[in-house]
């Protein structure tokens, strides 16, 4: 990975924080950091891409010790700017091959971010990664959407998500490579501006297999933070695997 791939610079980090605020309102991080305190329990907890610390912060608030692992070092100085941020340790990296020091009970990938691995090569050796840090028993979660393929008509490779006067944003999908991106533009004073991510969609099942590959189980599946049933309508999924063999 190199610093070309990181979609996360200054100039995104510089608004990180107002642009995901739905993501930071306490409705979107109490229920998740709920249920990582109670899979860390007296143990350690790992974030790979902990980002500006949405949900590293209250975590760590909570008495749980948390580190993070960061390609991003002006995501990293945005959390390091705030209060609470002394307790967490940042190992700047990439997070499918970066060890942090000691071991974990719980490691964690939220918001989307194991899409920011774009092989599957990628993304099973983050898996691996994670299991050479957690503990025997130890769980890995992951909150990620559903491949939106559903809501593709025939001969069509966009889904718009939101269309707005300011601002515009639709994913496309290649569904031979499982690559897609995210588009987006904002429009201020009638000037647009263009940005554009690279991601690769994954399937639970996909998922599934990954962990198996590693030494982890499938232990829980839900549709949220909350526990409702995942099911067949479910946009996204938060799914706990645990690590059953070293
Ligand atoms: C969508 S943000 C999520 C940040 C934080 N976890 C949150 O929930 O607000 C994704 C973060 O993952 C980081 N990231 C993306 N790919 C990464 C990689 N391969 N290794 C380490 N960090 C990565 C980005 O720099 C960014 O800070």
């Amino acid at each position: 990975m190199t610093e070309d791939e990181n979609y996360f610079p200054e100039s995104v980090a510089a608004t990180y924080d107002e642009s995901s605020a739905a993501m930071f309102m306490p409705e979107a991080v109490d229920p998740a950091v709920a249920v990582l305190a109670g899979l860390a329990g007296a143990g350690r907890a790992l974030e790979l891409g902990i980002g500006t610390g949405r949900i590293a912060l209250p975590l760590a608030g909570r008495g749980v010790e948390v580190h993070g692992i960061e390609l991003s070092p002006a995501m990293a100085d945005r959390l390091r700017a705030k209060p609470g941020s002394e307790a967490i340790g940042v190992t700047l990296g990439d997070f499918a091959t970066t060890r942090a020091p000691g071991t974990f009970s719980v490691a964690y990938l939220v918001f989307n971010t194991i899409m920011n691995l774009t092989t599957q090569d990628a993304q099973v050796d983050c898996f691996r990664n994670v299991a050479a840090h957690l503990e025997p028993g130890g769980t890995f979660v992951i909150e990620v959407t559903v491949p939106q393929l559903r809501k593709l008509p025939p001969g069509q490779n966009a889904v718009p998500f939101h269309v707005g006067e300011t601002r515009l944003g639709f994913d496309t999908y290649d569904t031979a490579t499982q690559a897609m991106a995210s588009h987006h533009v904002r429009v201020v004073d009638g000037r647009g501006s263009f940005r554009s991510i690279p991601f690769r969609y994954v399937w639970p099942a996909e998922l599934d297999l990954m962990a198996r590959l590693a030494g982890m189980r499938l232990r829980d599946r839900w549709a949220d933070w909350s526990g409702a049933p995942f099911t067949a309508e479910s946009e996204s999924h938060v799914s706990v695997w645990e690590k059953t063999e070293d």
